[in-house]
């Protein structure tokens, strides 16, 4: 069984992402931390919850981050033409949600879950890295204790999604992604390179809401908006982009990988552009060196990870 904390910054792709962690037989989603990115805290918190609430999920919610790492960084502004004013696709989600909130910031709740299962605890992280980085600022001996980190984020063969150079989760927060991606432990970044070939037809997606009943439409009537957004992009249907870093835990053979340390450019033209510098190459002594090597996807097989994706949210656990 892997144990998961989820942290996302739900997003549409994120609640497919959180649907596949909930109903996958053999992950435990212990916790989901949430963070600002296609939304304000607030309204990912409350999104969140309205998921937990809807879908019958157990893992306590943790709020976590509202403002980058360096605080001094100048406030983005939201995707609201991506995930709705609502951040899920503007459909009918009452104000407030009548479930409690953990007690806990985020970055406390990752420390203390991690602390109360060393070794065992993966973080799927999905949107900012803020909260991670604000976990290991507090605690750094914390990174040594969690068993994997998997990150949906970056893009590194190919342009970026918010700039030619960066993509969003990453530029949203370069400063806390370089600190993630240089701790001492082990990252897998699933970005842009793999998750953009990971398209999911509006048809697939009606068929999926038609074979899962009531769970599963709400998922569909939520991502018709992000669809939509995506049409000109794809020609029909929506990116899965943090579903893909999901897939990775549990079918890591479906990937192809790169290793070697990754830094991110924090500041200037290139602001949160991610790059790798592949084991075995050699340059000069540089920015590089000394840090640990994480792993980077380079290639997917988009048509096995979208069907697996479908069986488990279909026909998986609490189905
Ligand atoms: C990432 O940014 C967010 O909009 C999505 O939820 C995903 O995590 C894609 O660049
Ligand atoms: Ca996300």
């Amino acid at each position: 069984m892997h144990k998961v904390i989820f942290d996302t910054d739900p997003g549409v792709d994120d609640a497919m992402a959180l649907l596949f962690l909930h109903r996958h037989p053999e992950i435990d989603l212990i916790g989901i931390t949430t963070v600002f990115g296609n939304a304000p805290i607030e309204i990912t918190t409350r999104n969140a919850l309205f998921l937990k609430q809807q879908w019958g999920i157990s893992a306590p919610v943790a709020k976590g981050a509202n403002v980058t790492f360096d605080p001094s960084r100048p406030e983005g502004h939201w995707p609201t033409f991506i995930h709705g004013e609502n951040g899920l696709g503007d459909i009918d989600i009452p104000e407030t949600i009548d479930l409690p909130v953990d007690p806990r910031p985020a970055h406390h709740f990752l420390i203390e879950t991690v602390k109360a299962n060393p070794g065992e605890v993966t973080i799927i992280a999905v949107g900012r890295m803020t909260n991670l980085a604000l976990a290991l600022r507090e605690d750094p001996d914390f990174a040594a204790l969690v068993k994997d980190v998997i990150i949906m984020g970056g893009a590194f063969d190919i342009n970026g999604n918010v700039s030619p150079a960066a993509e969003a989760n990453i530029h949203g927060d370069p400063e806390a992604a370089d600190l993630v991606f240089t701790a001492p432990w082990r990252v897998t970044i699933v970005g842009l390179d793999v998750t953009t070939k990971t398209v999911m037809t509006s048809k697939f997606m009606d068929d999926m809401a038609k074979a899962g009943g009531k769970p599963v439409q709400l998922l569909s009537d939520l991502s018709q908006f992000y669809i939509e957004f995506y049409k000109v992009r794809t020609g029909d249907g929506m990116v899965v982009h943090d579903s893909c870093a999901c897939v990775y835990l549990v079918a890591p053979e479906l990937f192809e990988t790169r290793s070697g340390p990754v830094r991110v450019v924090c500041g200037g033209l290139a602001d949160g552009a991610t790059i790798q510098k592949p084991d075995g190459r050699g340059f000069p002594p540089g920015n590089w060196d000394g840090h640990p090597s994480q792993l980077v996807c380079t290639d997917i097989k988009p048509d096995a990870v979208l069907s697996l994706i479908r069986s488990v949210i279909v026909d998986g656990k609490h189905a």
